[in-house]
């Protein structure tokens, strides 16, 4: 079978694909989901397995019936599962299970035992999840990053030497949420190592779109954490993971003490359990890590190579197309998964949004993508310029920003092809469009004049709630 066979497979297997939304007052359009890089949908599949499993649904760990005897042994191997898939050295390495990237990168800041001396290198292209649980915690050191958002390796190398030998992480996205740009982590893992640096991947944008190698301790390549979220994984049930060497979560007391971390509890004395149930406080997430796995092993046997390949298609038709429409930016120059970024010329990116929205009936992101330093960046902005007051009133229609199409192997090329032609028609028509539109900055957003779109909401909002 060749890739679009797969990409076939795939998207039959996305629960919602067929959704309609209204586009206008009595129109309606099967909605296009360009938002990938924010969460996936889920899988069907999985949805089914996930029915099944739940029959034999239980607490784990501490039960004795049948049922959590068989929830306790699926929770357990699914870590594993989820290892696998990222070719963890299971033999060193732990796998634990948390909410999200965010909470994992918290959860290793933590966990490092870090002093105000040392050194965590991190570089100017990451999302605020990993950047901000460094600060106050070690010097943080920033690689910098060219005019076109690609991280400068001669710099990262410089901050390494220069911080020897106080620094101990170098933490680095796998790939950018604003640019998509893939970072050579390998070659940065054998550079931090040469100093005897641990490297920690932010993988929230990576382990989605291609299939990686965390490679044996043995090889200097190889990484030492790695971070990832299920909900951009085709896995939205609130389920995350952080993996690294087990004896680092065995040096200190967890950061989350209760029931689940310990083995024995004395009135002076507490004996740790071993990792990973020393990081999984309370009742862990059994449902939102069974339904990880499940979908790590689908996109398995279905074949990330291939979903890779028709995804980087996808985007190289985009890019190639996108470019050529006048008055459109693109932001972003090098090898990078399914993300694009741009502006349209005198419109702000929130209207941009709003009118693919509303008329066009996709759904894309707009605005800093929680990464407000490379995207001020890569518009050439200070930081200086009244962001501060925009934020705090709300003002979306002049926040600087950009709009943001991410694709995911189940995208099609007759999507791209019909948000092109809406693109050549809002640069084309830029004057008629704004007009339909007023920015509410109350909702901090722009809503069509000609039909209340609001109403569609709470409609679909009580159906889903009642
Ligand atoms: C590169 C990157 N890192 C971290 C995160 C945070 O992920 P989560 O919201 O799942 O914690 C995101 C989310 O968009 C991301 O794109």
């Amino acid at each position: 079978m060749n890739r679009s066979d797969q990409a076939r497979i795939l998207r039959k297997n996305i629960k919602g694909i067929k959704q309609k939304v209204a586009v206008g007052r009595k129109r309606k359009k099967q909605y296009i989901h360009f938002d990938n890089a924010a969460s996936t949908p889920a899988l069907q599949s999985v949805l089914n397995d996930l029915n099944g499993f739940l029959d034999w649904y239980s607490g784990v760990h501490r039960g004795t019936g049948y049922k959590s005897m068989v929830s306790s042994r699926v929770y357990d191997d699914c870590h594993s599962v989820i290892g696998q898939f990222v070719n963890a050295d299971q033999a060193r390495d732990t796998i634990i299970m948390v909410n999200n990237t965010t909470e994992a990168i918290n959860k290793l800041s933590y966990r490092l035992h870090l002093k105000p001396s040392d050194v965590v290198v991190t570089t100017d292209m990451e999302h605020h999840s990993n950047d901000l649980p460094w600060r106050g915690k070690a010097t943080v050191v920033y690689v910098r990053v060219d005019k076109d958002g690609v991280l400068d390796l001669d710099h990262a190398a410089h901050c390494l030497k220069k911080n020897y030998p106080r620094v101990k992480l170098l933490t680095v996205c796998g790939a950018s949420n604003v640019t998509g740009h893939v970072n050579d982590v390998h070659l940065l893992a054998e550079i931090a190592h040469e100093y005897g640096c641990r490297i920690m991947v932010d993988g929230a944008q990576l382990i989605p779109h291609r299939r990686f190698d965390m490679k044996p301790n043995s090889d200097p390549r190889h990484i030492d954490f790695l971070a990832f979220s299920g909900h951009k994984i085709f896995s939205p049930f609130g389920s995350g993971v952080l993996i690294g060497p087990r004896e680092i979560f065995t040096q200190n007391p967890p950061d989350y003490r209760g029931g689940g971390t310990v083995k024995i509890v004395m009135k002076k004395k507490v004996y740790w359990s071993d990792p990973p149930d020393s990081d999984e406080p309370g009742s862990p997430n059994v449902t939102g890590t069974y339904a990880l796995a499940r979908t790590l092993s689908y996109l398995n046997q279905l074949g990330m190579d291939i979903l890779q390949e028709h995804e980087e298609s996808l985007t190289s038709f985009l890019l190639e197309r996108i470019s050529k429409i006048p008055g459109i930016t693109v932001y972003g120059s090098a090898d990078r998964v399914g993300v694009v970024t741009f502006n349209i010329d005198g419109l702000p990116h929130a209207l941009v949004g709003a009118i693919l929205c509303y008329e066009a009936g996709i759904g894309t992101r707009t605005g800093c993508f929680c990464a407000q330093n490379y995207v001020r960046h890569l518009l050439g902005l200070e930081e200086n310029h009244g962001h501060v007051e925009l934020y705090d009133d709300n003002r979306n229609d002049k926040i600087p920003g950009m709009v943001r199409v991410s694709l995911a192997g189940y995208n099609t090329r007759e999507e791209i092809d019909y948000l092109l032609q809406w693109l050549k028609d809002i640069t084309q028509n830029k004057y008629e469009f704004k007009k339909r539109y007023r920015f509410f900055a109350d909702q901090g957003s722009f809503i069509p004049v000609e039909f209340a779109s609001g109403a569609l909401v709470d409609k679909i909002y009580k159906r889903c709630m009642k």
